[in-house]
């Protein structure tokens, strides 16, 4: 090992590497604290709307009425596909994931851009709004295609998770369904330094493209360990008939030594706040759909997973309240993902627009534990 390399420590995982200063969100995981830009996240929710949210992610300040309205109005003159970007939807095979469509959609919106490699501050902040405001048509669009449904047009005068909401069901939403949607949305927007996140600076850094960050963060981002976890969450609650089998079905896991999809988190150590707010809002929505019994159960496995594992500092995270909020909005489960996918776009374009300002090529070293000066054997002697 180079002397160089002797003061390097390894850090598998990079739990305890720092990789670069952000001011855009604050997390302080004993305290269960997550502010965006100095914003507590449970005002935000409660208050804010996903566009302004994302306005203060890419801007740093809470917008004025006129600077919210022109930059809503910018998003929404950017719903609509292109003709080819609609047939590119229906000429999908209908059976194909939809995080996998999502992810093939979303760079061929850059084979449309002819400023796609222009690295100018302003034309990477036109491609992650046009990315942005696409993406709901994109994952809607693929939802109704492998339905056999009609593809349904963005309501151009409705906020981003009302029009995607209409273009998923192809009716307008209840109120309370958009607004349920538009927190789930601000909810997701930023966490970090997180792995899909963390991904898209890795390709930004090289100077490659936004289009190309956020498509590696969606494919980060699909992993069970991260974003998929919500769809596992589902697949488990599905497993599980009745309150009575939680306990059984979560003492088996451990004892199997697998993991309860939607608990724990790296940086957490108390209860996620993102959790704590939809927590609440789950019951409510889960009341108004007549999904009592499936929030009966998460609050069951929630306490037997306390009883168990509480101490070690695994509590809900994000994705564990929030299947049950989809679920009860009505929407399939291999959606929860490209759900997080549209609103994590705006933390991941956030964070590569800030990265690139003060740019460095990331680019770790590995430690090398294979073998040395091994002697070369012509394959015709192998
Ligand atoms: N169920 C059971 N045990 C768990 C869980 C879980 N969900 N999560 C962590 N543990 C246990 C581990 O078995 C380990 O125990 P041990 O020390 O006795 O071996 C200990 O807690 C630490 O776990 P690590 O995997 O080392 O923690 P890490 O920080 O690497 O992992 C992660 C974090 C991946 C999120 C983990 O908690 C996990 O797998 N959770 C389930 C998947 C999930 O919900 N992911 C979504 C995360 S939030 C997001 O990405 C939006």
């Amino acid at each position: 090992m180079s002397t160089e390399m002797q003061e390097m420590h390894i850090d598998i995982g990079l739990v305890n590497t720092i990789v670069a200063r952000s001011s855009l969100s604050f997390i302080d995981g004993e305290k269960g604290i997550l502010e965006y830009v100095g914003y507590d996240i449970d005002d935000l929710a409660r208050q804010s709307t996903f566009e302004e949210t994302t306005y203060l992610l890419w801007y740093c300040h809470l917008p004025s009425r006129s600077e919210l309205a022109d930059f809503t109005a910018k998003i929404r003159s950017n719903y609509d596909l292109s003709e080819a970007m609609w047939d590119m939807i229906v000429s999908l095979p209908r059976d194909a994931s939809p995080m996998h469509a999502l992810r093939t959609l979303t760079s061929a919106l850059s084979l449309e851009d002819p400023a796609a490699d222009d690295p100018s501050e302003e034309a990477n902040a036109r491609k992650s709004l046009f990315m942005l405001a696409k993406m709901p048509a994109l994952i809607a669009g693929f939802d109704r295609h492998r339905k056999g449904l009609d593809l349904v047009r963005p309501d151009l005068d409705a906020p981003l998770a009302e029009s995607f909401l209409y273009m998923l069901t192809g009716e307008k939403p209840t109120e309370r369904m958009a607004r349920a949607m538009d927190i789930c949305l601000i909810l997701h927007a930023d966490h970090g330094f997180n792995a899909s996140t963390f991904a898209s600076l890795v390709t930004i850094s090289t100077l490659s493209d936004m289009y190309s960050a956020v498509t590696t963060a969606i494919g980060t981002l699909k992993g069970p360990l991260h974003g998929g976890a919500n769809q596992g969450v589902m697949l488990m609650l599905d497993e599980i008939s009745t309150i009575d089998e939680v306990e059984p079905y979560v003492l088996q896991k451990f004892a199997n030594k697998e993991r309860i999809m939607g608990f724990g988190h790296r940086v957490y150590k108390a209860y996620d706040p993102r959790a704590t707010y939809l927590k609440t809002f789950a019951e409510g929505i889960a009341q108004d759909t007549g999904n009592n019994e499936l929030f009966a159960k998460s609050q069951r496995i929630e306490e037997v997973m306390d009883r168990e594992v509480g101490a070690k500092g695994i509590y809900p995270n994000v994705d564990f309240y929030s299947a049950t909020t989809y679920f009860s909005l009505g929407i399939d489960l291999d959606l929860f993902t490209p759900l997080f996918a549209m609103s994590r776009v705006s933390g991941w374009t956030a964070h590569c627009l800030e990265y690139l300002r003060e740019n460095r090529l990331i680019r770790p070293r590995c430690d090398y534990v294979g073998p040395h000066e091994q002697t070369y054997v012509s394959i015709s002697q192998r």
